[in-house]
């Protein structure tokens, strides 16, 4: 009895070279999308050919090649077909050679074209349409391959199968691909584009049923549930909804499903203005501005948060956290709350170092000297940066004094605020920078700093005045302080007193006091004698007084320092020596020498 033949099918009509099924969902429901090679003109599901929902739609988007077709993206050529390898994600071909860089050998991997993988990152979860199509198309591998292709590849080949499929042996796997081009053989295509392939297998249309083995390629091949079992879904990966899901994943789950439709590849007019855009946006900033970003947004000081105000140059790897960790006592900066706190522990600091010069119920106040304490001079410098606006000395704090002000409480002596000053001020400044915490601002500590700084002068035999430009609120602080020393020396004043007098006995400069009285309207010029002339108000001063008692500030007490000024003059140090100036000329200009 004769065998009946199988009819030959034109495979170009719609029907599926792979499982000859026409229909367009299969048992579970899933799209079946059918392909045409852009060469044979062949239909092939996409499930069929073993791809999931993303490369089926991407194969959709160029002139795809069935694998029996391919040829390679870069030279176009059919030929070296053993070289050519397949994206795992695009199943464009291309030969290892024409890759740049050139693979070495055919990946035994899944592998990504270039196109794919600039993607953010290549889908892994993918199927590799190349091993997809060694285990399930070897009808058609088998045909484009010749006998003499690279043992390598044929072994790739087999561990493919053996480990998507251990029942099949190894051995076969030879025997598959030469035997299974029988079943090509059945495919046989009136298409003329077809006939490169097939044309020599027709006469072995019978012998296809008859091979169990190629009995259970077909069954391979017609069943997609089973090609994707065989093709190695990983047990317990994911399903084709959660696929897409972590396919989109992969932009962050930022673009929309359309957004992120990878099918158009070259960019049109609105991507080119979009991209402009948004290269303009992520410019790199200018040096300058780079500056002015604060990334230090708040400081972890005494058991509080403190907004910090402007930037400070801390050093880059201290500056890349919004909090950064100070010790009140030692002014030591820190990383994280971890390192602060482990400092806390062993930080044996618990005032300023230094002397302490001035002692006054639980307000105390140190001198430190920066050529003696560098380190915590330098670190309070940049404290203090971060509430200044203006440029201000970090590092070169050897020619200065800092007087710390603090708070003392049976923890220790607690960081209020301070001043600094130069041991030898060429333009007369009393103060060089100031600061209060803002913890601690509008309770009169600015004042109270302030006063002490004239205080100091006035041990010095000196009249002083802060370093300029002065800060929005340093020149707040001054004027009021200004206008309240003047004040009081003002209020029971009835004879005639001039601007000398007042500076003497306040150590305000002449040109501070008449800045004031000005800005105070206190002063009259008189066009007829050409004279200028005090004016007071007693009762305003008065009152003004009044009022500032109220705000009971605690007020300096300069019975309560103990202090000697530093002298560092040549001049000054030969008399304390005794001897001519021109014999202690080799005296380094820095040695600071405390007057006893
Ligand atoms: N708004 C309005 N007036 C203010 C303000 C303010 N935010 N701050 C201070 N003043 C004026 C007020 O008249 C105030 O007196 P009042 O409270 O009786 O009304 C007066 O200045 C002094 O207030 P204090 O409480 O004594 O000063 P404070 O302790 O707040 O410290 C200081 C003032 C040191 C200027 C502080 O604001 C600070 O550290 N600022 C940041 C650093 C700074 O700018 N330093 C000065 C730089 S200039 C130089 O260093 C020479
Ligand atoms: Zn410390």
């Amino acid at each position: 009895m004769s065998k009946r033949q199988r009819p030959q099918v034109d495979y170009t009509l719609g029907m599926c070279f792979y499982c000859d099924g026409v229909y367009d969902f299969d048992t579970e429901g899933r799209k079946h999308e059918l392909l045409k090679c852009f060469d044979c003109h062949r239909n092939a599901h996409t499930l069929c050919s073993g791809f999931e929902k993303t490369s089926a739609e991407i194969v959709q988007t160029y002139d795809w090649q069935c694998n029996d077709c391919k040829s390679c993206l870069v030279c176009q050529s059919k030929n070296d077909e053993d070289k050519i390898v397949f994206c795992n994600h695009c199943d464009r071909g291309f030969h290892t050679f024409c890759i740049d860089p050139p693979l070495k050998k055919v990946p035994e991997d899944n592998w990504y074209c270039n196109l794919c993988s600039s993607m953010p990152s290549p889908p892994s979860s993918l199927p590799s349409p190349k091993l997809i199509s060694l285990v399930d198309t070897t009808n058609n591998y088998s045909l484009r391959r010749s006998p003499t292709h690279t043992a390598k590849f044929i072994e790739s080949a087999k561990m493919t199968r053996q480990h998507k499929s251990s029942s099949v042996p190894a051995a076969t796997t030879t025997t598959k691909l030469t035997t299974s081009s029988s079943t090509t053989s059945t495919k046989t295509s009136t298409s003329t584009s077809s006939k490169r392939k097939l044309n020599n297998h027709t006469a072995q249309d019978e012998n296809k049923d008859q091979s169990p083995i190629i009995k259970k390629i077909r069954m391979t091949v017609t069943d997609p549930i089973l090609i994707k079992r065989k093709r190695g879904r990983p047990k317990g990966s994911l399903s084709d909804g959660e696929d897409e899901e972590e396919f989109f994943k992969t932009f962050g789950n930022k673009l929309s499903k359309s957004e992120a439709d990878t099918k158009r590849g070259t960019p049109n007019e609105s991507d080119k203005i979009k991209f402009e855009k948004a290269k303009t946006k992520s410019a790199p900033l200018t040096p300058a501005s780079t500056t002015e970003i604060p990334k230090i947004t708040q400081i972890a000081f005494n058991h509080y948060l403190i907004d910090t105000w402007y930037v400070a140059p801390y050093p880059e790897e201290y500056s890349q956290n919004p909090t950064l960790y100070i010790c009140e006592f030692c002014m030591k900066y820190m990383k994280s709350q971890y390192i602060s706190d482990r400092h806390q522990l062993k930080c044996k600091a618990q005032y300023p170092p230094g002397d302490e010069i001035y002692r006054d119920g639980n307000i105390s106040i140190f001198e430190v000297d920066g050529r003696k304490n560098k380190i915590y001079c330098q670190n309070l410098c940049l404290l203090a940066k971060m509430f200044l606006d203006h440029k201000t000395l970090y590092y070169d704090v050897e020619p200065f004094l800092f007087y710390i002000m603090t708070e003392v409480d049976d923890r220790g002596c607690h960081f209020v605020g301070y001043f600094s000053k130069e041991k030898r001020s060429a333009m007369n400044y009393n103060v060089s920078c100031i600061l209060t915490m803002p913890i601690y601002q509008r309770k009169g500590y600015g004042q109270f700093l302030i006063d002490f700084s004239y205080l100091l002068s006035k041990k010095e035999s000196k009249t002083g005045s802060p370093e300029r430009p002065l800060s929005d609120l340093g020149l707040l602080s001054y004027r009021s302080y200004w206008k309240n020393v003047l004040y009081r020396e003002l209020e029971n004043q009835e004879s005639p007193i001039s601007i000398e007098e007042l500076s003497n006995r306040t150590s305000l400069t002449p040109d501070d006091i008449i800045s004031t009285l000005q800005t105070n309207n206190m002063i009259k010029y008189d066009k007829v004698t050409a004279q200028y002339s005090l004016m007071l108000d007693v009762n305003t001063i008065k009152v003004h007084l009044s009022n500032i008692e109220k705000k009971n500030y605690s007020r300096v007490d300069p019975d309560k320092l103990t202090w000697t000024p530093f002298v560092l003059s040549r001049d000054r140090l030969a008399v304390l020596l005794g001897q001519t100036k021109s014999t202690i000329k080799n005296i380094d200009e820095s040695t600071d020498v405390d007057v006893v």
